[in-house]
């Protein structure tokens, strides 16, 4: 509580400090979902059962996100993908085909009843001979496992590099570390190739964590989204850590092909309101996949409105597809910016200190965001309109963000 009290004192600072002349932004409706090739033209948005469930995943939770995400009005904000993660492999009988294990009685009914929904529903293997927690992988099965998961309806596949380390790059190439990126990247065009033959669009994400710089290779190999760092947790550090490896990467990412920091945690974990803010902000601010990850039947009102809210959701799906960056840092406060479409900017104020419970006060340099004069738009997160000036002072609680979106920068 005293972190958004004091919050709100900063933006009724910051409102009295200028006049602000009332300007109407016009919220910029998510695209629908991309069709054929064109998947994922804007970053994929939906829910993946790891982050919340781990493997603890059955048909009855999947369709219980698909009825929430319908239900929470996330499915009206842009929210389509319903992924399962690992947790659904059963075992290959003798003509190698994958079965479902017995938590998923029946995989092309459970695709069924998420597409009735109006929604997507995606699916996750490893070009490995297993996943991460042992479960069966899709080596030397790839083609096979393409046309099942295209026959069973999903529309998108998480393939994640898992035991494929140990059992196939450092066995066949030891102690040669290029030659075992070239057996990885050979792996992800060989899964690739195999979707497309399918005929049918469906996204795949590269989950390889970031190695051998993904952004410079996988798009060439058909990655819609690539992760380009380790796991995500639900904690603050682990969070800004992903944040601060996510610089120098804008000109990679573009529509059809994205950087992807990992899943989202909002809702998780201990994080605070203001926590969760900043999370939701930056990954809009990059361009971001936004995959949440929470406990959707359980889902608090404020996780709603964060996750939901569409001002922050247009900045992450703006047709440009042109990611964010960090274009300075004062002592604890970072200011991010990304351009949008019709010359509109997205500026975002961060304080990332902890240690201090605020700001004290930090003083905004427009002129390093090339920016001149009072600046009017809309702060997405209380829906006021301001005017930032130049040198202006601000005040934000530790971990905070103040999110300002600029239909007409000067
Ligand atoms: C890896 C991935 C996670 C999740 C788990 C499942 O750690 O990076 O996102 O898919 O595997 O085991």
């Amino acid at each position: 509580m005293r972190i958004l009290a004091s919050f709100s004192l900063a933006v009724l600072a910051l409102a009295s400090l200028t006049a602000a002349s009332q300007v109407t932004v016009a919220p910029e409706a998510p695209p629908a979902s991309p069709k054929g090739s064109q998947v994922a033209q804007t970053p994929p948005m939906g829910w993946n059962s790891w982050n919340y469930f781990a493997e603890n995943v059955d048909d009855k939770a999947i369709r219980a996100a698909a009825d929430q995400i319908v239900a929470t009005g996330m499915k009206d904000a842009g929210y389509v993908y319903v992924n399962m993660d690992g947790g659904w492999q059963g075992k290959r009988d003798a003509q190698g085909v994958l079965h479902p294990n017995e938590k998923f009685p029946d995989m092309k009914a459970l695709a069924g009843y998420v597409h009735s929904k109006g929604l997507k529903i995606g699916i996750y293997s490893s070009p490995g001979p297993t996943d991460c927690a042992g479960s069966e992988g899709s080596y030397n099965h790839e083609e096979q496992d393409a046309k099942m998961f295209a026959s069973w309806g999903f529309d998108y596949l998480k393939y994640d590099l898992c035991s494929f380390i140990p059992e196939v790059m450092e066995k066949q190439a030891p102690n040669d570390k290029a030659a075992q990126m070239q057996i990885m990247q050979a792996a992800y065009a060989k899964m690739g190739k195999a979707l497309k033959a399918t005929g049918q669009p469906i996204v795949i994400s590269f989950c390889q964590y970031g190695w051998d710089a993904p952004w410079e290779w996988a798009p060439a190999l058909g990655g819609n989204l690539w992760r380009t760092t380790g796991d995500i947790s639900p904690d603050w550090d682990r969070i800004y850590a992903i944040v601060s490896q996510q610089e120098g990467l804008q000109k990679y990412a573009g529509p059809g092909h994205w950087n992807d920091p990992d899943m989202l945690e909002v809702g998780n974990g201990k994080l605070s309101l203001a926590e969760n803010r900043s999370h939701f902000s930056w990954w809009a601010i990059f361009a971001a996949p936004l995959l949440a990850g929470n406990d959707l039947p359980n889902m608090r009102p404020e996780i709603k409105a964060i996750l939901t809210n569409r001002d922050v959701i247009a900045i992450d799906q703006d047709r440009l597809g042109k990611q964010g960056a960090r274009i300075y840092s004062d002592g604890e406060v970072e200011v991010w910016t990304r351009s949008l479409s019709g010359g509109a900017l997205a500026v975002a104020i961060f304080n990332v200190g902890s240690d201090r419970y605020s700001t004290h006060p930090f003083h905004l340099s427009l002129a390093k965001l090339g920016l001149h004069g009072p600046q009017t738009g809309k702060d997405l997160w209380t829906g006021k309109f301001v005017t930032l000036t130049d040198n202006q002072p601000l005040e934000l609680p530790s971990h905070d963000v103040l999110l300002v979106r600029i239909d007409a920068p000067k």
